[in-house]
């Protein structure tokens, strides 16, 4: 495993690499500090491409003034051990001045899917994840970029971009890896408390309530399913809801509270952000309620 720190070095290597045949290229973009949920996007990247990248960057663009940038956990030592482990052939580690050595002035801007859920919260934040993540793109020239489906919205709106600005990569979507108890994997989950991190496990449990509740025909409109979502967490006396929302997916359109959920055509998205003391915590469920079977 190759570990480059500048863009030109990563070329130098991805041409090495290219020229030897192999191809294709898988990339995993992530801010570090790994867990198995990046494990399981290297894994899966390995099974399609003959070269995986993965870059560690935590991206500033993304944050907002008041939020973790500065405090976000970096772990560097631990990630090379597991990128090596999972198989990654070149780790891309560049500084803040290598990514952005200039202000910058170019935004990459995703409209109308950025406005709600995580957009509506952290404003700005998806133009830094585009904007991020097409220069990721130009650089590695990937082709196909494997994104958790724990960020759902950020999945939607990279497809979006990749799409609209014809980029000639495919976003691979794979699944949330949660622990043995429900709660999703997130870099994050180490700012929680004991007792944090045990009221945490309302996300996955009220999602599943609302899975079991319509399986057996005692939720059957959207309003009944965001009731019982707003109801399952508030049973937990540390969570303060950011959102508790019932969208289309991937158009994240909002349905009309009265309308039956099996009236919904293709996927729906139940999508969750809930704050533990300083911790904000996101978590989602995508699923075809005419076939009420989960995706994820
Ligand atoms: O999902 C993340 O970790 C980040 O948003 C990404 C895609 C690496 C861009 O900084």
């Amino acid at each position: 495993m190759r570990v480059v720190r500048t863009v030109a070095q990563l070329r130098e290597a991805l041409e090495y690499m290219r020229q030897g045949g192999h191809t294709p290229i898988g990339f995993v973009p992530t801010m570090g500090y790994l867990h198995e949920g990046h494990a399981s996007l290297l894994r899966r990247a390995g099974e399609m491409s003959s070269t995986v990248v993965m870059s560690i960057f935590v991206n500033p663009l993304q944050f907002g003034p008041n939020e973790d940038f500065a405090s976000y956990p970096r772990d560097e030592v631990r990630d090379l051990e597991l990128a090596e482990r999972e198989g990654a052939d070149i780790v891309f580690i560049p500084s803040v001045e290598e990514m952005y050595p200039q202000p910058i002035r170019t935004k990459v801007s995703v409209s109308s899917l950025t406005t709600q859920l995580c957009g509506a919260s952290r404003p700005g934040h998806f133009d830094g994840v585009t904007t991020v993540v097409s220069k990721l793109f130009n650089i590695v020239q990937p082709d196909y970029a494997f994104f958790g489906l724990k960020d759902a919205q950020q999945v939607a709106v990279l497809r979006r971009m990749v799409s609209d600005l014809n980029m000639n990569v495919e976003i691979i979507a794979c699944p949330i890896v949660r622990e043995n108890d429900g709660l999703a994997l997130s870099s994050r989950n180490v700012y929680l408390s004991a007792q944090e991190r045990s009221q945490a496990l309302v996300l996955s449990r009220s999602l599943q309530s609302v899975r079991q509740a319509m399986e057996e025909g005692k939720v059957r409109t959207v309003d009944d399913a965001r009731n019982l979502l707003v109801s399952v967490i508030s049973s937990s006396p540390l969570a303060v809801i950011d959102y508790a929302e019932i969208l289309t997916f991937p158009e994240l359109e909002t349905l009309d509270g009265s309308s039956l959920l099996t009236d919904a055509d293709g996927e729906i998205i139940m999508a969750l952000a809930v704050k533990f003391g300083r911790t904000r915590l996101i978590d989602n469920n995508v699923f075809i309620p005419k076939e009420a079977h989960a995706l994820v």
